[in-house]
């Protein structure tokens, strides 16, 4: 969804910074491009529908020195994609620009009330309201500009992120957020504002997180944050730990190839910090008394996307080592479903960025219940993990591939993780097993080498399917998920239409779709699931479907029926999912590569989703 940037230097020209910036967020979906700069006084504002580049070529030749500056990708929600619909929005008199991700919710009473004052509107967007909104505040100049965004958002209905600047007050760069992404980075050589931190990585890395609710006023040597009551309110500074590298490809042509290939160091480093020695699992950060954990008496799972289908996954590892119940459901649905919620449920939330709208009114919902709310977050100090009365975090490093891949299996590690702490707790489990799944669990990151050195081969595979109109994905039990999984990859990035079913509901539909040019990908791996696979996969063959199977190393039986056939290493089946995940995302990645897509950054999707 859309990006956000906005920079105010001491003496450097900010365009640079501004479009460098918006190429560190590209990641997270958009249509269009803009920036806006006060240059020897007035504002100039440039903006284009498409990618990037086309802003790039636009600005070419612009001599700008401008020390201050803001920037925005757009994610079309009101009105289509269009140079006019574009950010930064400017009022009548081209003093204010603003950039704004999130829905103004009441954007139709306040423009009614802006076009009967006689202003005229310039585009179709519920954005540009804030501009006028924020000029007729700011009396030409006499009410400082930090003051006339605060009255300006008391009327404001909806969610917001925004940076705001004006050539009246040219030393200030202002920012609010209620409800989207907003962060503050804290430089040596100025102060920035963005949606996430890859934009300010290579400038700074001590950022603080502001909260709902709240303005931001930056100079290029100070900083401060008050309430919508103006209330000074203190940060805390946070130091990032990320790296640059881990922002950039590092020498793959594709983030989501350098992010399939950094699973087994992701993985690696879970386990060792959660179970350095194989022994005893600890989870610092948690944050949830030992007594409440011993008392829960369901859990109740809630995320989107591929989180929620490595949500699936915790939900079969939980129910296989623990004796809890556990309910899974995709955000936008929980929230609206009426769950019957108590203090006895402890509500897992599962999101990469933290910042997922549904989940995240799914995690309130929950709150407001009385429910622990435990998260699974890889971006520290995002709304979710903030929100949450516990926290695990993935330490995965920036996803920037919009496809989750690392994400996805981290999630899962950490998952099972916790699901045998909780055996070890409540004493569901006896340790020897306990120890005998965590001995296997460490075999993964090797595992997953094994399974990388075969990306020639699954590359192979997937060009000759490239072009197959549709894909059938089939599991059980455990890799019922990560048939979902598989199918869901596939589809985002190669736009190939593609079902992900348990195996044994094919007979009750998806099996009509099969003839001789249907490829099926079916995941059977050895254990107790296997043998009711076979059955599938023959129903398949005797249809003539195109059999594509995911195999433990040394399967001769389903070898000899299937058209091609990738091995997995031996592991517990409870574990299998974690080395099935690579092929389906290798497959997914030469597929959409074999076709000429767009694999980092799909059509129509966005990495974060923060609006319903
Ligand atoms: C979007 C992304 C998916 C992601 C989902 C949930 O749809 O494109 O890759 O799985 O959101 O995101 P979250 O940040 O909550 O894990």
């Amino acid at each position: 969804m859309c990006g956000i940037v906005g920079c105010i230097y001491k003496k450097e020209p900010v365009l640079d910074f501004l479009i460098e910036g918006l190429e560190r967020l590209e990641y997270r979906g958009y249509d269009s491009s803009g920036v806006a700069v006060i240059e020897k006084g007035a504002l100039f504002t440039s903006k284009q529908e498409g990618k990037l580049n086309q802003l790039k070529k636009a600005l070419k030749g612009e001599n700008c020195s401008s020390f201050i500056g803001i920037g925005h990708t757009r994610w079309a929600t009101h009105g289509r994609p269009s140079q006019a619909n574009s950010h930064p929005h400017t009022d009548i008199d081209n003093e204010i620009a603003i950039v704004h991700n999130g829905i103004i919710e009441n954007f139709q009473e306040l423009k009614s009330e802006l076009i009967e004052q006689g202003v005229q509107f310039s585009s179709e967007t519920d954005s540009e309201v804030l501009a006028h909104l924020i000029h007729n505040q700011s009396q030409a100049g006499k009410i400082p500009l930090e003051e006339a965004v605060r009255l300006s958002l008391k009327k404001a209905k909806g969610a917001y992120a925004i940076a705001v600047i004006s050539s009246r007050d040219p030393e200030k760069l202002v920012g609010a957020r209620l409800g989207s992404p907003l962060i503050v980075g804290i430089g040596k050589n100025g102060n920035y504002l963005a949606s996430d931190v890859p934009a300010i990585l290579k400038q700074t890395n001590k950022v603080i997180y502001p909260n709902d609710g709240e303005i931001i006023l930056l100079t290029a040597d100070s900083y401060k944050v008050f309430d919508l009551d103006k209330k000074s309110v203190k940060h805390k500074v946070h130091t990032i730990e990320w790296t640059l590298d881990q922002v950039t490809k590092n020498g793959y042509d594709k983030f989501m190839l350098k992010e399939i290939h950094e699973q087994p160091k992701v993985i690696e480093a879970i386990l060792k910090q959660r179970n350095p020695k194989g022994e005893q699992i600890s989870f610092e950060e948690l944050n949830i008394d030992e007594a409440v954990l011993k008392g829960i008496e369901r859990i109740s799972i809630v995320s989107c996307g591929t989180a929620y289908h490595a949500g699936f996954f915790i939900k079969y590892f939980l129910e296989n080592n623990t004796d809890l119940p556990v309910d899974i459901d995709v955000a936008s649905e929980f929230r609206y479903r009426k769950p019957k919620l108590n203090s006895k449920i402890l509500v897992l939330t599962i999101s990469q960025s933290g910042e997922t709208a549904d989940t995240l009114a799914s995690l309130r919902l929950a709150k407001s219940k009385g429910c622990q709310i435990l998260s699974i977050v890889n971006v520290m100090g995002s709304t979710i993990d903030r929100e949450s009365d516990g926290v695990i975090y993935t330490h995965a490093g920036p996803e920037i591939g919009v496809a989750s891949t690392k994400a996805y299996t981290a999630q899962m590690t950490c998952g099972l993780l916790f699901a045998l702490y909780l055996a070890q707790l409540r004493k569901e489990m006896d340790s020897k097993s306990i120890k005998a799944m965590l001995k296997e669990a460490h075999k993964l990151p090797e595992m997953i080498q094994t399974v990388l050195k075969q990306e020639k081969h699954i590359a192979e595979i997937a060009s000759q399917h490239a072009y197959a109109e549709s894909a059938l994905y089939l599991g059980r039990g455990f890799n019922f998920p990560s048939a979902l999984e598989g199918a869901l990859k596939n589809k985002e990035i190669s736009y190939m239409h593609a079902e992900g079913h348990a195996a044994g509901e094919m007979k009750h539909g998806p099996i009509a779709l099969i003839d001789h040019k249907l490829p099926v990908f079916c995941i059977c791996p050895d254990g107790d699931s296997y043998e009711k696979m076979v059955s599938n996969v023959k129903e398949v063959e005797a249809r003539k479907g195109l059999i594509i199977s995911i195999l433990t190393e040394g399967d001769k039986n389903l070898e000899s029926i299937s058209k091609e056939t990738i091995f997995i290493p031996k592991i517990k089946e409870d574990l299998t999912p974690l080395l099935v995940a690579i092929p389906l995302q290798l497959l997914a990645f030469y597929i959409a590569e074999t076709k000429g897509c767009d694999i980092d950054q799909p059509r129509n999707l966005a990495k974060s989703v923060t609006v319903e």
